[in-house]
């Protein structure tokens, strides 16, 4: 099966490293190989050396990488609204499945996305484009779908939670943090996407639209970036035993579906006051299900291509037909199950 890679910056660059350093056990359990046809960047002339892949694969022809026949899925990991939107839909109607992390394009334009993808009958996966490594959407959108979800709470911009915990716990200033934030790989590439509260936006419009069954807006997401959160603010918060944190909120009200994201104080004794960094954190409350919480790495390179690989398997498997057929013990290798207390 073969893959182009659309993007090898801070997320593409480790989708190539670990599909290298994972190839055995990609194959294993998809039941095949998977061969990365060709990777579109910007800069060809930009040293990739350290990389594990052939430098002749790289191209700026995106488009005509996408429409290689041999071409089977397209991992979209460039950013952007255009000209992400033309290849992803393109690959879509000819029949190949996508797998992309671009949440602004998900949040501006998920109807084009998803039309093409009903026309040419193709897999859009996204887990990577909400909170990172966090299996979040996929338990939204298959899990919970047979419940009623009620309010989504959470923590889903890792650049912002960083900038927040820099300047309570080591005094670093707005911008020391911002800066620490962007060298680490958590920022996007205009990081005002970020402290400007876009990126959790978009998140949380596509959060409330698989949780709560409904096309939510961009425009009708509620939002406040965190660029007026001074250090008086934290000390201040800290005073009164808070903390400052980015949060997104989604509540099914009587009337309707309320999204809106923005920073706000919060208990030190709350579940949210104590994840920090670039982590995220999302809590569920479901009518059946009750309360659930996803926690763990939500930007960078390395734990966001974990969700990209994931999807990656995902869509293959689908394309080989062996999704509902697919049985974990086939793929199971040889690594040696150790004795306890011996
Ligand atoms: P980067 O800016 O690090 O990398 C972008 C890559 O896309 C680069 O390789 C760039 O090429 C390439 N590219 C950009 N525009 C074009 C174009 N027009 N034609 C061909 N190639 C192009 O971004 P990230 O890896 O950080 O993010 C990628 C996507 O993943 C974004 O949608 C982002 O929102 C999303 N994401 C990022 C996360 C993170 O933690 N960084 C986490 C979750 C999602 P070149 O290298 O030549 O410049
Ligand atoms: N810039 C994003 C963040 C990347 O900081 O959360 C992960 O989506």
């Amino acid at each position: 099966m073969k893959l182009a890679l659309l993007g090898c910056g801070t997320v593409g660059s480790e989708v190539v490293r670990l599909m290298h350093d994972k190839a055995d056990d990609l194959a294993a359990r998809i039941g095949e190989r998977m061969e990365i046809a060709g990777v579109a960047v910007r800069r060809p002339g930009r040293d990739r050396s350290h990389l594990p892949i052939d430098p002749n694969l790289f191209t700026t022809d995106a488009l005509g990488l996408v429409k290689r026949p041999d071409v089977d899925i397209v991992v979209e990991v460039a950013g952007g609204i255009e000209p992400a939107r033309t290849w992803i839909t393109t690959a879509l109607s000819e029949g190949k499945a996508v797998v992309t992390a671009n949440k602004a394009l998900l949040a501006a334009d998920g109807a084009s996305l998803n039309a093409a993808a009903v026309a040419g009958d193709a897999d859009l996966y996204y887990e990577a484009a909400v909170a990172g490594a966090i299996p979040l959407l996929r338990p939204l959108r298959d899990s919970l779908h047979g419940d009623s979800i009620d309010r989504v709470l959470g923590i889903v911009n890792g650049t912002t939670n960083f900038i927040c915990t820099q300047m309570t716990q080591t005094g670093a200033s707005f911008g020391e943090a911002l800066a620490e934030a962007g060298e680490l790989g958590y920022a996007e590439a205009d990081p005002s996407a970020d402290i400007d509260g876009y990126d959790a936006a978009a998140k949380a419009a596509i959060i409330a639209s698989l949780a709560f069954h409904t096309k939510v807006e961009l425009s009708e997401v509620y939002r406040e970036g965190i660029t007026d959160v001074t250090a008086a603010d934290v000390a201040a918060a800290a005073e009164q035993g808070c903390v400052v944190k980015p949060l997104c909120i989604a509540t099914r009200e009587p009337d309707g579906v309320s999204v809106r994201v923005h920073p706000a104080m919060i208990d030190k004794a709350h579940p949210l006051a104590s994840v920090n960094g670039a982590y995220n954190a999302v809590f569920v409350e479901a009518e059946a299900a009750g309360s659930l919480m996803f926690y763990g790495a939500g930007a960078g390179g390395t734990a966001t291509a974990s969700a990209v690989l994931g999807d990656i398997v995902a869509v293959a498997r689908h394309r080989r037909g062996g999704v509902t057929a697919f049985r974990p013990e086939a793929a199971w290798g040889d690594l040696p199950v150790k004795s306890i207390g011996e």
